[in-house]
Order: structure tokens, then C-alpha cells, then sequence
């Protein structure tokens, strides 16, 4: 839609240096907004229109994440009960080295930025290959995004930071083109969306990658039910607070009239979709008011507020075919809780694969 704020002005090193010194914004950091706070607080009500007048009923996680939602769900990645963040950490600083020597990337894309926390792992490992020339960070949280992205231009200085604000399900034939881009995916998000979206999602995605690009994604894995639920119900509560946070968004943003102490928290395994799944209870029969709706909810109604997809390695690989890339690195941890994985289009790719050494006709092959 937009392209904000005005384009970056080229300066030489001093001046970068002087802009540091007062605290201005880095001359290699610009932002493009591809969502305004209007479009999003239609999408908001649409969301809600479409979402309680159903049976059963159900909001889209996406609304969790207003500054305290933001901020409850990093305390959940601190919790003992929460494996997927330490996971996923352990296994980025296992691997990065090898997915920079792999991927030879000079853009790094990253979908769902947020603090851009475990991205620097990947961003040194790039650096060392000495191949890195670009950041994308991709958020719809512009708050969040401007100060990781910020952030990221004051740490790299020879690194050039391009942060988008949009959403991933529509965003992302806006993503910069051009280089090698290595597009990441991490903390097991893609898990929240539903078959049909994850399967529009990837087909979206592989349709705007060239040969060379790779898709680093990371899954949490099907697991003991016992552990995946107490994941999302942790003794503390945080997950509780954390999902009736959108009736706090509800209440504040659309003025709805509820109480969110109204909802019990409730996490269940679905066995047959291989998802664990977060809902509201209402304790009590009641009628909230939103919108111009009266919404009435009976004693012991759920509400259902997230899906978190579990993965299998044939199911990454199935899926990624489907969309047209080819699965080409699967990694995990010994116990099996969660992969990173390096998918790719195209053959060129694949030989790109090999180790140096046996690269030599790459460079005779179109990319
Ligand atoms: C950010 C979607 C990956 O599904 O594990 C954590 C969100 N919800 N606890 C996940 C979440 C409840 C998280 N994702």
C-alpha cells in the first residue's frame, strides 16, 4: 500500500556515525507498511463478526498479540513447561553454520520478526560465510518491528535492514526480491494455521521463491500429549492469562462489554489432526456485548482461540512437495521434540546442497 517513512538518505560513514551518536535512526533501516491501523481494526471486527455468530465459535490467534499479549507470550517462552523456544535455540546455534554454508544467503527474510531474538544466530553465522548483505524483518507488529529492526541496524552496521509491517497470509508477494534469499520461518507459527491456510501459505511462499532461495522453518513435533498439553497449560498461568488476553483486545479495542475472568482457559491434544488446541469456557451463562452483536454463550460453551499444529518429518516433506519445493535438510534434537528444517525449489538448488568442494558446476547453472 504505502511505502514509509521517506526513503533512506545515503550517507557516508561519518554521518552514519554522527546519526548513532544522537540517537537518530540508522540511514540503513527503512520501513514499509503494508498494514494501517484502520485495515486492521476492520479485519478485527470482521474477525469477530464471522467468529462468535458460528457454532461452534472461534477467534483467530493473530488478536492475542497486543503489547501484553506480546509481552505474556515471551514469559511463556521462559517457561519450564514451554520446550519449543529452548529447542529451537539449541538447534539454530547447532546449525546456523551449516545453513549459511548451505544456503550462501545474502538476504535474510524473517517471517513473524517479532524481537528478532534467535535471528541473530543466523545473522552471525551469514556474516562469517560473509555473504550477508540484507535483513527483512516481517511482523504485523510495527511497534515491535521498528525497534528489533533498529536494533539489528545498530548491531550490523554493514548489514542494510528493509523491516516490512504486514501480515503474513496476504503480505507476501511484497517481500523485497532479488539475491539469495534465505526466508525464515521459526518458533513453530506456521503450526497455527489451519490445513487449507498452511497449504495456501506455502504454495504463496514457494511462488515467490527463485532457485536458490530456501524456506528454514521450524515445527514442533508430535509428541507425548501429556508434555504438549502442559505446554499450553503451565502451572503458573501465564498460557490462561495469555489466552483470555484476547477478550482484554475485545473489550478494549471494540469496546466490548465481558468479563475475560467470565472464561476458563482449557488445552486439549487432538489426536486426529495432530493439534493441541486452546478455548475459552464460559463459566456461566451469559451474553456479551460487542459490535452491534449480543453474543450469548452458554455454561460450559467453548470459544476456540488457537490451533498448534504438531509435525511429523513426512508431513514437512509432504507438504512443502505439495506447494512445489522439495524438503532437502531436516534437522532435530535427540529426544525428538522439535526440527529445524531447509526446503528449496528447484534442482539448482539441490546441487547447491553439496559441499563447496563438489560445487564447482553450480556456477554453469542458471539462478
Ligand atoms: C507462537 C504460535 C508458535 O503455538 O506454541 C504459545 C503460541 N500459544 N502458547 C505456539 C502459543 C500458547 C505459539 N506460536
Amino acid at each position: 500500500m504505502t511505502a514509509l517513512p521517506s526513503s533512506p538518505q545515503p550517507t557516508g560513514d561519518e554521518g552514519e556515525q554522527a546519526r548513532r551518536r544522537a540517537g537518530m535512526p540508522s540511514a540503513r533501516f527503512r520501513l514499509d507498511r503494508h498494514l494501517l491501523p484502520s485495515s486492521m481494526r476492520a479485519a478485527l471486527e470482521a474477525d469477530v463478526r464471522a467468529g462468535l455468530t458460528v457454532s461452534p465459535k472461534t477467534l483467530p490467534p493473530k488478536w492475542f498479540y497486543d503489547a501484553r499479549g506480546s509481552e505474556l507470550f515471551s514469559r511463556i517462552t521462559t517457561l519450564a513447561e514451554y520446550y519449543p523456544t529452548r529447542r529451537e535455540r539449541d538447534l539454530l546455534r547447532a546449525h546456523s553454520t551449516q545453513i549459511a554454508e548451505l544456503t550462501r544467503a545474502d538476504t535474510l527474510i524473517e517471517l513473524g520478526s517479532g524481537t528478532s531474538e534467535k535471528t541473530r544466530t543466523l545473522l552471525d553465522a551469514l556474516r562469517q560465510a560473509d555473504t550477508l548483505e540484507r535483513y527483512v524483518p516481517f511482523d504485523v507488529d510495527e511497534s515491535v518491528l521498528r525497534e528489533a529492526g533498529q536494533a539489528v541496524a545498530a548491531e550490523y552496521p554493514e548489514v542494510g535492514v528493509h523491516a516490512v509491517l504486514g501480515d503474513f497470509e496476504h503480505h507476501l508477494p511484497l517481500l523485497p526480491t532479488g539475491g539469495r534469499r534465505l526466508i525464515a520461518f521459526l518458533g513453530g507459527t506456521i503450526g497455527k494455521l489451519m490445513p487449507a491456510q498452511r497449504a495456501a501459505f506455502l504454495h504463496t511462499l514457494a511462488s515467490t521463491m527463485a532457485p536458490g532461495d530456501a524456506l528454514l522453518l521450524g515445527t514442533d513435533l508430535v509428541k507425548d500429549p501429556v508434555r504438549l498439553v502442559a505446554a499450553y497449560d503451565d502451572a503458573a498461568g501465564v498460557t490462561a492469562e495469555f489466552n483470555r488476553n484476547v477478550l482484554h483486545v475485545l473489550a478494549r479495542e471494540l469496546g466490548a462489554d465481558l468479563d475475560p475472568e467470565a472464561f476458563a482457559h482449557v488445552a486439549l491434544w487432538d489426536p486426529e489432526h495432530e493439534w493441541v488446541e486452546m478455548r475459552l469456557r464460559s463459566r456461566t451463562d451469559q451474553v456479551v456485548q460487542v459490535l452491534d452483536l449480543a453474543v450469548p454463550f452458554a455454561e460450559g460453551e467453548e470459544l476456540r482461540t488457537e490451533v498448534s499444529a504438531k509435525f511429523r518429518r513426512s508431513r514437512v516433506a509432504n507438504e512443502v512437495e505439495a506447494a512445489g519445493m522439495q524438503l532437502s535438510q531436516w534437522w532435530t534434537d535427540t529426544d525428538g521434540d522439535y526440527a529445524l528444517s531447509l526446503s528449496t525449489k528447484g534442482v539448482w538448488f539441490h546441487r547447491a546442497l553439496r559441499p563447496a568442494a563438489e560445487r564447482a558446476d553450480t556456477q554453469l547453472l542458471p539462478g
